[in-house]
């Protein structure tokens, strides 16, 4: 998906060379997020000259363009901003010319980075076109940069000049949908306006002295403000381009011209930022969509909430906000990320997913970490302890979720409803949604998410919420969207993951999950024994994780020698399993773009039997739980129509004896029926590994995919 980096430095001096590195290093950490094109604008060497750069393909492309511009890199620069962009192509094609920033006008007075979307962007286009702006790209962004200019051009010539974040308020109150922003202006130099409403955006901050303090003022409106005082009229254009239902801001000019008696021009200190002589101090920033990005710069950082306008200059960070809700926090706090550097590094691996899939005996036990007692089979999930009463008392429990993170969901459905005994569902994001499936005040919802960006997940969260349900995020990244909206929730503590294919997350999402059900009953006497057996086996799987990696060279050659030629494959498995053998499929069809799928084994002989002969490449999870001699039937099934499967079976399984040579085996360590799924699912994201590596596939940045998809 997008990615957005910006940097600025303020009296910290830097040639043009490493500004561009910066900004273009930045990028190269997004680049996981999946993309088609990149982008970055920069000072040029005349007054008021902004340079673009942009490109189709990786960042290593862009590099190379910037490289071929004979552009004096030496340059040095007090202070600058410099802003880049990774996009993932919605509106139109990758072209540099779709690619970002995008500008106002010829000469680059606005110039802006955009992840979202403007979903009145076609009113707007159709505005600012009557207004003699003439539009370059295909893209719902660029009417930001061009409206930009007009908000400025009406406002240039009043009594009071218009300050940048007046003029992001102006231009922020006309948009429709869903952003993280930056915007940079030779009318405003050395200054940035960061902003986001729906789509994750932070700032790294670096200084040489300490701050002040860990928190910055947020700076609200004294006068009444603008947006309240002329509230802004609307018209519907039913038949402008077909967009039927849109209400589209009526851009009327008394809208877009600051009032007099405006108090948002006074500009105040940022307490943080104030050296001890009183003075700004020399400070650099990092805005980015990604923590990833920032993580080699600085370890203190801001999130920017919803509807935030951060404001860059004079080496302060300064947040605005159109008004005051009442119970509003004053503050935005500064924090320390968690996360070290050589966690987003390969390391030794060749692919990051190759080392996400090795790192899962380590990054199951971070999940567990502080929460799991052993010894006294205690569960303790700090995020919800003040929500635990409601939880037990609620009606149903809803997981709703998208991808990998819905599988993860279906593997722990039946230990939920076993352990709580409340009705619990299993539901897709996408789907959910398109039902507008009742949701009630007494409904649990759980949102899964590694990214906590999804925007489908988001939506559902946003729908469920609105509806009074207790919403509950299991999501890897701190920070994010999901974990900030949710009421409570539990952060898995995988580490950040990398690549496109989740794996780690998976398992992480999956141990979460589990301990929250064991959580939730740990009030029932009943389930005391079957919660301990579940609490031992947890205490094993990590080094039972270890085990199964072993399998890796077999699995290696399994895939070179007899999968890699075939065009499809079959993974079958009922009860727990059902959802091992969806997450397989689903790895190996994103990674080797083979096409896989994953069935129910009691399904098998209601259609898919009718595809099993001799060639057709076949996988049975056959574990050892209650469901063994009904999966054991349906392997029978398939070697009676002379089909050859591979078994993933646990170590020693005698029942197969009975069956001829016509299968392979996987042996896997047995562990509790509700937990097996864990240690199932490791040979085949290895199987998807070793198809992609075979196929010369790009193992982590698997095509049309992205890491978070944050459009629906
Ligand atoms: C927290 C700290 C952890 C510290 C531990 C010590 C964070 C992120 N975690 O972990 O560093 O070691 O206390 O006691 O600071 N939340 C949501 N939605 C989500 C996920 C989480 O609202 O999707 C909320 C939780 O309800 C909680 C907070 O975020 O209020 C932190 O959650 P989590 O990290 O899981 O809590 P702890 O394990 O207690
Ligand atoms: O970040 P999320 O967990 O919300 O993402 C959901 C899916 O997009 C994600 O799991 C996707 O299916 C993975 N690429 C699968 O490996």
């Amino acid at each position: 998906m997008c990615g957005i980096f910006g940097y600025v430095n303020y009296y910290v001096q830097r040639s043009r060379s490493e500004i561009v590195d910066t900004v273009l290093n930045g990028l190269a950490r997004l680049e996981y997020r999946g993309y088609d094109s990149a982008g970055l604008a920069i000072d040029g060497d005349k007054p008021d000259e902004v340079l673009l750069f942009k490109e189709v393909g990786k960042v290593a492309a862009l590099r190379k363009l910037y490289a071929s511009s004979k552009i004096n890199n030496d340059r040095l620069f007090d202070s600058h901003v410099a802003i880049a962009h990774t996009r993932w192509a919605t509106h139109g094609r990758p072209s540099p010319i779709n690619a970002h920033p995008h500008r106002s006008d010829p000469n680059n007075e606005f110039v802006i980075v955009h992840n979202g979307i403007i979903t009145n962007y076609l009113a707007l286009k159709a505005l600012l076109t009557s207004k003699g702006f003439v539009f370059e790209s295909d893209t719902d962004t660029e009417c930001i940069a061009k409206l930009c200019k007009y908000v400025y051009d009406l406002n240039k010539d009043s009594a009071r000049p218009l300050d940048f974040t007046a003029l992001a308020k102006l231009v922020l109150r006309e948009l429709q949908g869903s952003y993280g922003l930056l915007i940079k202006s030779v009318h405003y130099p050395d200054e940035i306006i960061a902003t986001r409403k729906g789509s994750p955006l932070l700032i790294g901050i670096k200084t040489e002295q300490k701050l002040k303090v860990d928190f910055v003022d947020v700076e609200f409106p004294e006068l009444p403000d603008i947006t309240v005082a002329n509230n802004i009229p609307t018209i519907t254009t039913p038949e402008s381009a077909g967009l039927s239902n849109l209400t589209v801001p009526h851009l009327m000019t008394s809208n877009l011209l600051m009032p007099m008696d405006g108090s948002d021009l006074r500009r105040s200190q940022s307490r943080a930022f104030i050296s001890e002589e009183g003075t700004p101090m020399n400070a650099e920033f990092f805005l980015a969509s990604d923590p990833a990005s920032i993580i080699e710069h600085t370890k203190k950082v801001l999130y920017l909430e919803d509807d935030d306008i951060a404001h860059i200059y004079d080496g302060e960070l300064h947040i605005h906000r159109v008004r005051r809700e009442a119970g509003e926090p004053a503050i935005r706090s500064i924090q320390t990320l968690e996360m070290e550097l050589n966690e987003i590094m390969k390391g030794s691996f060749d692919h990051f997913m190759q080392k996400e899939i090795f790192e899962q005996p380590e990054s199951i036990i971070n999940t567990m970490r502080g929460r799991i007692d052993f010894e006294k089979k205690t569960v303790t999930l700090g995020g919800l302890s003040s929500y635990l009463g409601t939880i037990r008392r609620c009606r149903r429990i809803i997981m709703i979720a998208c991808g990998t993170s819905y599988h993860s969901c279906m593997a722990t459905r039946a230990i939920f409803e076993e352990l709580t005994e409340i009705p619990t569902t299993v539901e897709l994001a996408s789907d959910f949604l398109d039902r507008r499936s009742p949701v009630f005040r007494d409904d649990t919802c759980i949102f899964v998410s590694q990214s906590g960006e999804t925007a489908d997940s988001m939506l559902a969260l946003q729908y469920c919420a609105e509806r009074g349900a207790l919403t509950v995020g299991i999501v890897n990244s701190v920070g994010s969207s999901i974990s900030r909206q949710t009421n409570c929730g539990v952060h898995i503590n995988a580490g950040p993951e990398i690549g496109v294919a989740s794996t780690k997350a998976y398992t992480s999402q999956y141990v979460a999950l589990v301990m929250m059900a064991l959580l939730l009953s740990d009030d029932s006497i009943s389930k005391y024994e079957r919660r301990t057996s579940i609490i031992d086996g947890l205490s094993k799987i990590s080094s039972q994780v270890e085990e199964v990696l072993k399998l890796n060279d077999t699995i290696r050659g399994i895939a070179e020698t007899d999968l890699a030629q075939q065009k499809s494959l079959l993974l079958l498995g009922r009860g727990y399993q059902h959802a091992t053998a969806l997450e397989g499929a689903l790895k190996i069809k994103e990674i080797s773009y083979m096409h896989s799928e994953g069935v129910l084994a009691g399904e098998l002989k209601h259609g898919v039997l009718a595809l099993v002969d001799a060639t057709m490449p076949i996988i049975f999870l056959a574990t050892h739980d209650s469901l063994f001699p009904k999966v054991m039937s349906a392997v029978e099934q398939v070697i009676a129509r002379s089909g050859n499967p591979i078994i993933l079976c646990n170590k020693g399984e005698s029942a197969l004896s009975k069956l001829g040579k016509t299968y392979r085996t996987l042996e896997i360590p047995q562990t509790v029926d509700c937990l097996q799924g864990l240690l199932n699912v490791i040979p085949l994201q290895l199987m998807s590994y070793w198809l992609a590596v075979k196929k010369g596939y790009d193992v982590d940045f698997p095509r049309n995919l992205a890491k978070a998809v944050t459009v629906e």
